[in-house]
């Protein structure tokens, strides 16, 4: 048997896949997903293909139902496209069962939902846990997990917390706190950072760029030009069909975050 992988790396047990810079976190292939309601079917996506690299930091982009949350719930197993094929590493989730959709999703991604989706009932180390009880494993282990991830997103002092006793921007870090408690290696955000104060944007960014240095492969909505200016790449969606698909580069990027960072000052100077 060959000790070297389709890539030509060299073969380890330890890591039987393939590795190296041209493994795809996920292929996407004339995707198509229509709503059918009574009296009409919306074509939400109309045939969208492209690649996402492993390590990728993409922003997407585009006027409002133009369809970039139906593209993210669909790469986040969340729902079944209506045609074209959907990989995420080796596996075509767009043939998988519900059951199947839910192992990966709890095994693989880390999902910020818009609203939060955080129960009220709970504090901020509950919800974080909340995955964990789904996957039955709570242990000493993931309990410090748990906290060491609160204390990451700014929350050590709020663990008792429940939503309502914290601000939006606060529940929002839960929300990303409770999506990399299973160590995704894909992390998808929607409008993360929409009506943020920009200390808390920044320091989001902050954050998404540090996940990203650490390996994770993060794909994000926004409608916000400085905040997509933070990623590596802008896929702009519009009637649902890839519009443009541009890199972002280093300059840009560095020129984002010191314009958000100047405007971080000059909050903080007036207060
Ligand atoms: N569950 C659904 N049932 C029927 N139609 C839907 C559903 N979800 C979305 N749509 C429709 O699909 C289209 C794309 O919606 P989507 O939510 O993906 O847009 P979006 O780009 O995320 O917009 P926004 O920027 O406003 O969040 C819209 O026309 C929307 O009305
Ligand atoms: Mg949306």
């Amino acid at each position: 048997m060959s000790m070297t992988d389709a890539y030509g790396s060299p073969a380890s047990d330890a890591n039987p896949e393939p590795s190296g810079p041209r493994r795809l976190a996920c292929s996407i292939r004339n995707l198509t997903k229509d709503y059918v309601l009574k009296s009409e079917t919306v074509h939400a996506l109309r045939g969208v293909s492209f690649d996402v690299p492993e390590g990728d930091y993409a922003a997407i982009m585009g006027p409002s139902g133009s369809g970039k949350s139906t593209l993210l719930n669909l790469l986040g197993c969340l729902d079944q496209p209506s045609g074209g094929s959907l990989f995420l590493g080796e596996d075509d989730i767009s043939t998988m069962t519900d059951d199947e959709l839910a192992e990966i999703r709890s095994q693989r991604i880390g999902f910020v939902f818009q609203s939060y989706n955080l129960i009220q009932q709970l504090t901020v180390v509950e919800n974080i846990q909340v995955p964990l009880y789904y996957q039955g494993r709570l242990g000493p282990q993931e309990r410090k997990r748990v906290i060491d991830l609160a204390e990451r997103v700014g929350l050590g002092d709020r663990l008792d917390h429940r939503p309502q006793q914290l601000s939006g921007g606060q529940q929002q870090r839960v929300a990303i706190a409770r999506s990399l408690v299973n160590d995704p290696l894909f992390v998808l955000a929607d409008e993360s950072t929409g009506n943020l104060d920009s200390v808390t944007t920044a320091e989001i960014l902050e954050l998404f760029d540090e996940l990203n240095e650490e390996g994770r492969t993060i794909i994000l909505v926004t409608h916000e030009d400085d905040v997509a200016e933070r990623a590596k790449r802008i896929v702009r969606l519009k009637d649902g069909m890839l519009h443009t698909d541009e890199v972002v580069s280093d300059e840009q990027r560095n020129a984002a975050k010191d314009q958000q960072l100047q405007a971080v000052q000059e909050l903080l100077a007036r207060q």
